[in-house]
């Protein structure tokens, strides 16, 4: 139904757009396969993301350290074609960025979202969400840093409807890091 929704055209604009706005510095990082099998206990912020990026953007990289650095465990996986990825996790072209990740129990985390909203999400996932996208690439936000720029910007909520809703307002810098120890 999704690919029925979008035009496959605008979506790959609009990733050429994305990517144009990464620094184009090749990552080292390799393609690591998820081989966990979590347990039942373990609590959801534990389990694995699976980060779906280029190797060529480097901003994917550093939002990736940012979130091992709150805690969460993350498999990165690169590939050259962000755009079927984008299309299987039915991104809209108004909520995609540079990188996709998918949680163990298949919530999706789309572009560079403050690990905080991801561990508020997974510890107590909202009615009828799949998932949250920041837009875009926020100067400022997790793996975006550039001095002290900043631009404020939306969480968005993807429901499972179709339909997106506010999950944070983020004002302020600081407010994206407030659980830092
Ligand atoms: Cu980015
Ligand atoms: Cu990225």
């Amino acid at each position: 139904m999704f690919r029925n929704l979008i035009s496959n055209a605008s979506l790959a604009m609009l990733l050429a757009l994305s990517l144009g706005a990464c620094d184009g510095k090749t990552s080292n990082d390799e393609t690591q396969a998820s081989t966990t099998n979590p347990s039942a206990s373990t609590d959801q912020a534990s389990l694995p993301l699976t980060v779906h990026k280029s190797v060529t953007c480097s901003c994917c990289s550093l939002w990736v350290a940012h979130l091992e650095s709150q805690g969460l465990v993350v498999n990165t996986k690169n590939t050259s074609d962000l755009l079927a990825v984008k299309s299987q996790h039915e991104i809209s072209p108004q909520l995609a960025s540079c990188h996709t990740a998918v949680s163990a129990d298949g919530y999706v985390f789309e572009g560079h979202i403050p690990a905080r909203y991801i561990h508020q999400f997974l510890a107590s996932p909202p009615e009828g969400a799949r998932g949250l996208a920041v837009p875009g690439m926020p100067v400022g936000s997790p793996g975006m840093e550039m001095g002290d720029r900043f631009t404020p910007y939306q969480v968005w909520q993807m429901n499972s409807d179709g339909s997106q809703t506010v999950f944070a307002t983020i004002d302020t810098f600081a407010q994206q890091h407030i659980e830092d120890q």
